[in-house]
């Protein structure tokens, strides 16, 4: 791994930490309870990947970071709570993430699931309370971006097919559908709110090559997520090794195999960094993204 992107990684990780902290509510503020559990569960862990995303599209583009943490927050916390519903008896039923007890675990289910609720909320919040940092037309396009990518054309959504498809065989476009679903729109749309963020138009050429740089680079960080559940470790991971096997989830080493899955990783991050064929050296931190999406080890 080189190491520019694990410094940019680590910096990255550094100010989006800073710019959770402002957006979220303190913990002696009412309901305490509640507080807690979404300040457990968003502030730090993680590889904070999706604020590196908006930092590093951001940093293409030459923007300067201040207009990128409110996207950076938000993006993480929708993430954040995408991980406390995935987690639940309901869902994948897991007892550890970023190494520590799920935030059911720790806070009981019901407070757990309005942890999750609250901080979708708070997502659209931070983003439509920064004013005066990007015009009201980016604003608007970023709120539509981020709805539109945690909801049932997105995350959610690949929520709902991944769990209708328990037990079940699902083709290959399937699978593919639900991981670009479940988890490359939020990859993808934490790209394009670096973009958006930075000035550049949704009809404009470079919008539309992180695009696909995004849509590649999501979909190949499911298919490494679903082989890393095979061969990590428990300890290294922080999550359950083992857990799609355990519950009989469609994933890509489960249809295709171990050695398949990798090729279809290295494609598609051919293909991300393909996309951004017309960037100069700045771009080089989202190509060196692209590798350490395909190469990490949790
Ligand atoms: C895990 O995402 C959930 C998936 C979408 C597969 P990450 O691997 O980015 O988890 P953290 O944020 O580093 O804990
Ligand atoms: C979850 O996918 C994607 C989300 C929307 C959170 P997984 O169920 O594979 O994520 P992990 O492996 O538990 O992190
Ligand atoms: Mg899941
Ligand atoms: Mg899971
Ligand atoms: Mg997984």
């Amino acid at each position: 791994m080189p190491f520019p992107v694990l410094d940019f990684l680590a910096e990255a990780a550094e100010r989006a930490e800073r710019a959770l902290q402002v957006s979220l509510p303190a913990a002696e503020q009412l309901p305490e309870r509640l507080h807690q559990a979404m300040r457990y569960s968003v502030l730090g862990g993680g590889k904070r990947l999706r604020p590196a995303l908006v930092y590093a599209a951001g940093k293409a583009l030459n923007a300067p970071p201040e207009l990128l943490d409110p996207p950076a927050a938000a993006v993480e916390i929708i993430h954040a709570y995408s991980l406390i519903h995935d987690d639940l008896p309901a869902m994948d039923n897991d007892e550890l993430r970023r190494g520590k007890p799920t935030c059911h675990i720790a806070f009981g289910e019901a407070e757990a699931i309005l942890a999750g609720d609250a901080l979708q909320a708070l997502a659209f919040e931070v983003l439509a309370s920064a004013s005066g940092l990007w015009p009201a037309k980016a604003q608007l396009a970023m709120l539509r971006l981020l709805a539109s990518a945690c909801g049932s054309r997105g995350m959610a959504g690949g929520q709902a097919i991944d769990l209708a498809a328990v037990g079940q065989t699902l083709t290959l476009n399937e699978l593919e559908r639900m991981h670009r679903y479940k988890t490359g729109e939020l990859i993808r749309a934490s790209v394009l709110l670096g973009a958006l963020a930075a000035g550049v138009p949704e009809s404009s050429q470079e919008y539309a090559a992180l695009d696909r740089y995004g849509r590649e680079l999501g979909f190949a960080f499911q298919i490494h997520d679903d082989i890393l559940d095979v061969l990590g470790t428990t300890e290294v991971l922080g999550k359950p090794q083992g857990s799609d096997l355990a519950r009989g989830k469609p994933t890509y080493p489960a249809l295709v195999g171990i050695e398949e899955s990798r090729r279809l990783t290295q494609q598609h991050l051919a293909a991300a960094i393909d996309a951004l064929a017309e960037f100069d050296h700045q771009a080089d931190t989202l190509r060196g993204l692209a590798h350490y999406v395909a190469e990490r080890e949790s």
